[in-house]
């Protein structure tokens, strides 16, 4: 995919990591002390971390990936990979895939620097951001932190506990080529799930106001450990459409779902089960569906 109204670039000069901080503003509106200066993204940049701007015409920087080398411990010990910081876009130039274009450039470039994964961190409950990192990219995760920043003061993450999937995206493997080739997969839909026997596991109730919650804000861990043969091999876990609006709403509501949520991902992650897919659909009532395998069972 490529968009003629948009150019990308590698950013190395002192003047383009000012607009870098200057669209950090725009993205995490709300407190400068959680802005990335620029000397830090110029020295970085200058010892191997990659900075990729996208441009509406000449020089107006609209979106931005940001990343440094990074050593992940493995079970064979350490080894390199690289940590995508931030990814941000312009509000007024979202859904237009430009996320998923910078993204892709960061992809080319890690591969060239020999890097095997990258690994970043987002809310779980943004459900833009999972349609664009799993569905799209073919990122999976099987880790969850609890409260990872500890409290972040701009207006998007302020008075909520920050909360986070770490994901992992195998650049070589073959779901990501599959997932960024010209020749884009046929995205699987809620049917298909439903229909290769995989339960939601806190399906959504719809409130008047058009606010989604969870009906079963207690599912029993334990008692599902104890009988996991009974947990089919494909679970879907509903999530708010727009945890933004509904947290701009109704803040108790917002924190319900961080706590659900928890508890659930934390405890299909202990059970061994992994996010592989993510499905949105669309409408007046959109709703949002992580997609989790366990073992062999994906489709
Ligand atoms: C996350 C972010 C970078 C995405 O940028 P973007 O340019 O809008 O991304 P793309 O257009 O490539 O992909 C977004 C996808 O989500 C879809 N989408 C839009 N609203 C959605 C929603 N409520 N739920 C699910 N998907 C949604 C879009 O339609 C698009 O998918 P499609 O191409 O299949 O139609 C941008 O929203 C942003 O800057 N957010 C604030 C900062 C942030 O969260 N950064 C990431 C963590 S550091």
């Amino acid at each position: 995919m490529s968009d003629s109204r948009y150019q990308l670039r590698y950013l190395s000069e002192v003047e383009d990591f000012v607009k870098v901080e200057n669209l950090q503003r725009v993205v995490w509106s709300g407190n400068e002390t959680e802005v990335v200066p620029s000397h830090i993204l110029i020295s970085s940049v200058r010892h191997g971390a990659i900075c990729i701007g996208a441009f509406h015409g000449e020089d107006e920087l609209v979106g931005f990936v940001y990343g440094m080398p990074a050593i992940a411990e493995t079970p064979n010990g350490p080894s390199l990979s690289h940590y995508s910081h931030m990814l941000g876009v312009h509000p007024d130039h979202r859904n237009q895939g430009l996320g998923y274009l910078l993204k892709r450039a960061q992809w080319q470039m890690v591969r060239k620097q020999g890097v095997e994964r990258i690994t970043w961190t987002y809310d779980p409950l943004l459900s833009r951001n999972a349609q664009l990192n799993i569905s799209k990219l073919g990122a999976v995760c099987n880790t969850y932190y609890v409260n990872y920043y500890g409290e972040l003061r701009d207006e998007m993450n302020t008075s909520i506990p920050t909360d986070r999937f770490e994901v992992d995206w195998w650049v070589n493997s073959k779901r990501v080529n599959r997932r960024l080739s010209r020749q884009a997969r046929q995205k699987l839909d809620l049917a298909h799930y439903l229909a290769a026997g995989a339960e939601i596991i806190n399906p959504s109730g719809l409130r008047l106001d058009g606010l989604s919650y969870p009906t079963r804000l207690q599912f029993d861990f334990e008692a599902a450990e104890g009988k996991m043969g009974e947990l089919p091999a494909l679970v879907l876990v509903e999530i708010p459409a727009d945890f933004l609006a509904l947290k701009a709403k109704d803040l108790s509501l917002a924190l319900e779902w961080r706590y659900h949520t928890r508890e659930i991902f934390v405890g299909l992650f202990h059970l061994g089960y992994l996010v592989t897919d993510f499905v949105f659909l669309k409408g007046n009532y959109a709703r949002s569906l992580y997609v989790l395998s366990h073992g062999e069972a994906t489709l």
